[in-house]
């Protein structure tokens, strides 16, 4: 087995923006680590703060109050200079996004682009910057790379400007790489391409990846561990292995239950009913606990901490103290409030 060594290390960190004068926090305290070369999912509804947790790991969430210690080999990431940043961005950790034109910039080529990025890090000659870009265009199954540099964003397919995006991402091999729900706005086939593509960078470059989705299956190809977030916490985290066998969390129960895939044929697709709380509204209890079908009076007064029930699985509810929750989850609710 691969030694493991702590690449980054996330620790209480919240997450707030500033409305009308009021604080509205929207992450709350959580604290995760991804080893080098990891490939890490994080799940959860809309609006839960998977995106905002992931920019404040590349310094981008300039409108909020985030506090707490953000651990990345040796310095912590919240006490930067916006000039040590640019150091840190696109060098060490990467980002890509659901929709490639929001970091392609369309008035440029793409191998403008590409040795500009290079040049910005890395001290190299415009012909070693060619090759470099070319090599990685290859590398990320585009064709004809040559040609392709000279071409814009927009003259491109959806799947090729996300290769390209990936190749850009990668230009400079980081040691981390962010994506953001990246192959959501792609057709099945190109989503499957664009996922083995992620996992062959992360298994020849060892490329740890932060892997943002709504998609379970998704995570059960690409990832080694999994977090699942709800309104802004992590209520369950673990092993891909260990989460798809014994889902804790009634969250997380829900979430499987609500995808066909994972459901038993004979047993009903099931939805969660209520709604995740809105920011603003959050009150010092278990956030699941309005929707929850084993709720208890005490989910109502506190918050359930995050605590290890196994070596590599950790849950955040009151029901784990007597060991696994093995109930199933009792909620069959029509409710067209849907989990994903
Ligand atoms: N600039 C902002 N000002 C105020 N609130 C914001 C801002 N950006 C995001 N939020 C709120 O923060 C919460 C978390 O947003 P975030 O984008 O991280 O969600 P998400 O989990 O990535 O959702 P999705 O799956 O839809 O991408 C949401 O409730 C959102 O409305
Ligand atoms: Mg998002």
């Amino acid at each position: 087995m691969k030694e493991q060594e702590v690449l980054l290390e996330v620790k209480k960190l919240s997450i707030a923006f500033r409305q009308k004068k009021q604080r509205v926090p929207i992450v709350h305290h959580i604290s995760f680590s991804i080893q080098k070369g990891e490939t890490l999912g994080i799940v959860g509804e809309s609006g839960c703060g998977k995106s905002i947790t992931s920019m404040s790991l590349m310094g981008l969430n300039h409108q909020t109050e985030t506090t707490g210690d953000i651990q990345f080999e040796g310095q912590n990431l919240l006490t930067l200079s916006e000039k040590q940043w640019r150091k840190v961005r696109g060098n060490d950790i990467s980002m890509i996004f659901q929709e490639p034109m929001t970091s392609l910039n369309p008035l440029m080529t793409i191998g403008k682009q590409m040795t500009e990025a290079l040049f910005t890090h890395q001290t190299i000659s415009p012909k070693e910057a060619k090759t470099n870009a070319i090599h990685l265009l290859q590398t990320v199954g585009l064709k004809q790379a040559e040609s392709l540099l000279k071409k814009y964003p927009h003259e491109l397919s959806g799947g090729m400007r996300q290769r390209v995006m990936i190749a850009m991402a990668m230009l400079c091999h980081p040691k981390l790489m962010i994506a953001d729900e990246p192959t959501t706005a792609l057709d099945v086939t190109i989503q499957a391409q664009i996922l083995r593509l992620l996992k062959k960078l992360n298994e020849e470059m060892n490329t740890a990846i932060l892997f943002i989705t709504h998609d379970l299956g998704v995570v059960r190809q690409i990832c080694q561990r999994v977090m699942i977030m709800y309104a802004g916490r992590i209520v369950e985290e673990g092993t891909v292995d260990r989460i798809f066998q014994k889902p804790q969390h009634p969250y997380t129960k829900g979430l499987f239950a609500s995808v066909p895939s994972f459901k038993e044929k004979k047993e009903k697709l099931v939805s969660i009913s209520g709604h995740v709380p809105k920011p603003g509204t959050i009150q010092a209890c278990c956030q699941f606990a309005p929707r929850c079908p084993y709720q208890m009076p005490q989910c109502l007064e506190k918050e359930p901490p995050l605590q290890s029930i196994e070596p590599e699985h950790r849950v955040a509810c009151f029901l784990m103290k007597g060991g696994e929750n093995t109930d199933s989850p009792t909620t069959t609710s029509e409710s067209t409030d849907k989990a994903l």
